[in-house]
């Protein structure tokens, strides 16, 4: 039996993990959960899919009980609408069935029946991109641990620091919004509204808390019958921001310099933080626009929920950097708004607003991919400066926007797959760059982190875009996406 291997076991501590497979020949994706559960002196693993059969609710957060009927089983329970599903049979008392997977353990190394048995020279073609543990803790803002430093920032910017309004970032001081959104693009469109970063992030959370425990279980966002839309689920073309918010055009912050300083290293992470605000923005304007426009399509395509959970969770982790950064940048006397920023990022969201082929390529697949080459680069910067702190925070977000890229790549691929006639990804990609893109893609490649999101050299080298320029250097991939 062909088995693909997942982790050691010593590397499997968490209850659940959700597990990311790719298959080598086709680019097809397929996601499932790996369940362990503590015996005696070993562990009881066990493996299904990580989205409902019923209506395609991520499970990752679903309850795990003791079946009623038999007191050996456990039962999966969708939060979405409580059916019920046996790990070890898949088997629902609705008559529905979810697959599950054999796991086996061996030598301390934990593998799993992959979806199919196809294999290429007595390998399996599945291979296993990401595991990850089901916790989406939130990088938590200590409260205020106000100001002996002041140094860097305060005396760098001129005064420009106000610690006591930075100190209090802690989103969850915000209560959730009253009355909730109901369907998923309303939160999107409400969060894209909210210029406040700490309000947005703490409305990130409650979004994805309630998309994933079953409170918030619609997506909407369709075209109505006489072509508009509920004006409650149409996305801004430019979220708003802060009035104090001081924007600049790209390349006019001012220099950040190489790390080699505290002011420096200041000014990189708020740069960062930057980003990461604006890309907290790009993953929910993308839920917000991808049903209407995956719709317009030829093949009418639909998008199935596992779209939407997949950007929820890059939602979530996008709040999830800005939190990192921001604390870091607290922890350094600064804030996220102490410096000038540029909205150039957005200049690309606005150019393919109406193409959602041209969105994940250029945002996802150029923007998002430049940042797997820069950010191995930052790091070392900060390591070389002793900056330890931060190169834990910006190791946890390399490592999260590897999988953003491979979820551009997913989809994208999806779409290409759904497209009437189906269009070859790689061709379509390029294409897209070719006709919405200024420039040549930049180099240096980091082509083993591209590799696991799903990109070869195929898709990225020696490629050029011939856009005509609509904004001094916007398009380029000198903004390394969240
Ligand atoms: S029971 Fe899971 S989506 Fe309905």
């Amino acid at each position: 039996m062909l088995r693909v291997r997942v982790a050691r076991t010593s590397e499997l501590a968490a209850a659940r993990h959700h597990v990311t497979m790719r298959r080598s020949d086709t680019d097809e994706y397929h996601s499932v959960l790996l369940y362990s559960f503590a015996g005696d002196g070993k562990a009881d693993y066990y493996c299904m899919e990580a989205t409902c059969p019923h209506l395609g609710a991520p499970l990752e957060n679903a309850h795990v009980e003791q079946a009623p009927d038999d007191v050996e089983d456990l039962v999966v329970v969708c939060p979405w609408h409580q059916y019920d599903f046996s790990l070890s049979t898949g088997e629902s008392s609705t008559g529905l069935k979810s697959c599950v997977y054999a796991v086996t353990v061996h030598d301390d190394e934990v593998f799993i029946e992959p979806p199919t048995l196809d294999e290429k020279d007595g390998e399996s073609v599945w291979q296993i991109i990401n595991v990850r543990p089901v916790s989406e803790a939130f990088a938590d803002i200590k409260a205020a641990e106000p100001a002996t430093h002041s140094h860097a920032a305060a005396d760098a910017h001129s005064g420009r620091v106000d610690v006591d309004a930075a100190a209090s970032f802690d989103p969850s001081t915000i209560p959730p919004p009253d009355p909730k959104p109901r369907t998923l693009i309303a939160w999107a469109v409400l969060i894209l509204n909210t210029a406040d970063p700490l309000t947005k992030v703490a409305y990130t959370r409650y979004a994805g808390d309630a998309f994933r425990n079953g409170e918030c279980r619609v997506i909407g966002g369709s075209e109505r019958a006489d072509g508009t839309m509920n004006p409650a689920e149409v996305p801004p073309e430019t979220p708003p921001r802060l009035d104090s918010e001081v924007c600049v055009a790209p390349g006019a912050e001012g220099k950040r310099g190489r790390g080699g300083t505290e002011r420096s290293r200041i000014a990189l992470l708020h740069s960062l933080a930057n980003i990461e605000q604006w890309a907290i923005d790009l993953a929910w304007d993308i839920i917000a626009r991808a049903p209407r426009l995956a719709a317009r399509m030829p093949g009418k395509i639909r998008m199935p929920v596992h779209f939407f959970s997949d950007f929820v969770k890059v939602a979530c982790d996008e709040a999830k950097h800005f939190t990192l950064l921001q604390r870091r940048l607290l922890e350094m006397g600064s804030y996220f708004g102490a410096l000038p920023v540029h909205h150039g990022l957005w200049q690309s969201a606005i150019e393919t607003a109406d193409d959602l082929l041209a969105r994940l390529s250029i945002i996802h697949l150029v923007h998002e991919a430049r940042g797997l080459d820069v950010n191995p680069v930052t790091i070392k910067k900060f390591a070389t400066a002793g900056d330890t702190r931060s190169v834990e925070s910006l190791t946890v977000i390399h490592l999260d926007e590897i999988t953003h890229v491979s979820a551009g790549h997913r989809w994208l691929t999806y779409l290409c797959q759904q497209h009437d006639p189906p269009l070859d990804p790689v061709n379509t990609f390029r294409s897209c760059v070719h006709h919405n893109f200024v420039g040549r893609l930049k180099g240096p490649f980091n082509a083993q982190d591209r590799a696991t999101a799903g990109l070869s050299p195929a898709w990225y080298e020696g490629l050029v875009g011939e856009k005509e320029s609509t904004r001094r250097g916007v398009a380029r991939a000198e903004v390394p996406g969240g």
